[in-house]
């Protein structure tokens, strides 16, 4: 078998995986600690360009998860690679445990700004100052949102960096071909 005929994730899946890694990962080395005294402080978040970065790249991961799985309905299919079924279980419990958090980051983001009354701000000015949908539901009073985002944001990347161990050892250990198969098919001469 030559390396054109192996499985591989077709083009659109792979560039919504690593685009979504690295700005997940630029999304959380930014993450504004702090946040809570700064606003106590009365400083607008929109002067402060990690808070408008971290804001408007989570906004980006939102937008793009939401569009990746459209995409993951309508697509033609993924590799089907032979493992041991335990593997492919937790292979699939970890897929379903991270699109979770691609999505409850972003919305855990913006009941903590909602319930506390903080503006969402973002790149080129745009801003958010009330959001009375949620700062008016039962739901902005059930937790402090800003630590339950703080620990999501954490265990995404612990489960990210899990599952990218696994994928390291799939590709060394088993050599499967499975992080073949999310990275751009090798040409051959
Ligand atoms: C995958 C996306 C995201 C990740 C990985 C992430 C990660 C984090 C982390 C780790 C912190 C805690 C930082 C610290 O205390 O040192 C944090 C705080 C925060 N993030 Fe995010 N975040 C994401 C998306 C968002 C979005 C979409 C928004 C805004 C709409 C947002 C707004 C905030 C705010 C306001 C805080 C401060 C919370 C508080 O302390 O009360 N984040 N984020
Ligand atoms: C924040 C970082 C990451 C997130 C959120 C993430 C998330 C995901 C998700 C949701 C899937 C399923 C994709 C689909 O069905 O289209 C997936 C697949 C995959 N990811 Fe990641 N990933 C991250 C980082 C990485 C890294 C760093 C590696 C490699 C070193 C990696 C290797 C893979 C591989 C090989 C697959 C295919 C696995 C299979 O078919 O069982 N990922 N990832």
């Amino acid at each position: 078998m030559n390396q054109q005929s192996k499985p591989h994730y077709d083009f659109l899946s792979q560039a919504f995986h690593w685009v979504t890694a690295i700005v997940v990962t630029i999304a959380f080395i930014l993450g504004p600690g702090g946040f809570g005294r700064l606003m106590r402080q009365g400083i607008d978040p929109a002067t402060r360009s990690d808070i408008v970065w971290h804001e408007s790249l989570g906004i980006l991961i939102l937008v793009l998860t939401v569009l990746r799985l459209l995409w993951v309905a309508l697509r033609p299919g993924t590799p089907q690679i032979p493992m041991a079924s335990w593997m492919r279980m937790s292979a699939k419990l970890a897929h379903v445990a991270l699109w979770s958090l691609l999505l409850a980051l972003p919305i855990t983001a913006l009941l903590t700004l909602g319930s506390e009354a903080h503006p969402l701000t973002l790149l080129g000015g745009l801003r958010i100052d009330q959001m009375p949908l949620i700062a008016d539901s039962a739901i902005a009073k059930l937790a402090d949102w800003g630590d339950v985002h703080q620990f999501l944001g954490d265990a995404i990347m612990w489960l990210a960096g899990l599952h990218a161990a696994a994928a390291i050892y799939h590709h060394f250990i088993v050599k499967d071909g499975i992080l073949s198969a999310m990275l751009p098919p090798k040409r051959t001469p």
